[in-house]
């Protein structure tokens, strides 16, 4: 029978098994990863702006930053070229996803900082620093009327602007989160 005396008994033998095994015996795969390098990927940026950066950066620097390093595929003062419009005044009245836009879908300001900052340019992500990317931020927000065009974007500022359509987003399955 299994007793709770056998248990732990079984329990000391698996311990001792273990510490026995030590790292020698591990199939040798990898290596150890530091707290360095996983900062370095734990670049999660919260609704509330939990986890921005220092840095800053305005509409102004934006623009330039902007011209040099994304407008081949966002096209020319963010209208749309390959890839989608960043400036837009499109509504949504169906499901097509082409009619999503960053006014019109993005419900969190600080979304467009963390997209940013992991995933673009396309080409080449996570090549950016912390200013050009509140720099870049702040030209987006700023073409798309949602900040003045020579407000300073940083970690203070940019939570606190909303997004237009921030009210009209449901949790469809609220139970399941
Ligand atoms: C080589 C082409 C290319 C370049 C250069 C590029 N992008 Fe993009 N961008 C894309 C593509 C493709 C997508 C869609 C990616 C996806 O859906 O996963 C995208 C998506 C985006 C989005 C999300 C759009 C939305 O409506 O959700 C933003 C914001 C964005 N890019 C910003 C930038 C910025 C800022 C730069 C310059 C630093 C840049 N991109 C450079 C191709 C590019």
């Amino acid at each position: 029978m299994f007793t709770p005396k056998r248990a732990s008994f079984a329990a000391s033998v698996l311990l001792a098994m273990m510490s026995g095994a030590s790292l020698a015996e591990t199939p040798n795969l990898g290596k150890p990863i530091d707290e360095a390098a996983i900062a370095s990927w734990d670049i999660s940026i919260l609704p509330d702006g939990t986890g921005l950066p220092k840095g800053s950066g305005t509409p102004a620097q934006g623009a330039v930053i902007y011209a040099e390093k994304c407008s081949a595929c966002h096209g020319d003062n963010g209208k749309g070229g390959t890839a989608a419009a960043l400036v837009s005044d499109r509504k949504i009245d169906g499901i097509s996803a082409a009619q999503k836009t960053i006014k019109n879908f993005i419900g969190d300001s600080t979304t467009i900082f963390d997209f940013i900052r992991r995933a673009m340019p396309f080409q080449a992500p996570r090549s950016l620093t912390d200013d050009e990317v509140y720099a870049l931020t702040a030209y987006i927000l700023s073409e798309n009327k949602l900040i003045g065009a020579s407000d300073v974007m940083d970690a203070q500022t940019l939570p606190k602007v909303k997004m237009p359509n921030r009210g009209n987003f449901i949790i469809r399955f609220p139970d399941r989160i």
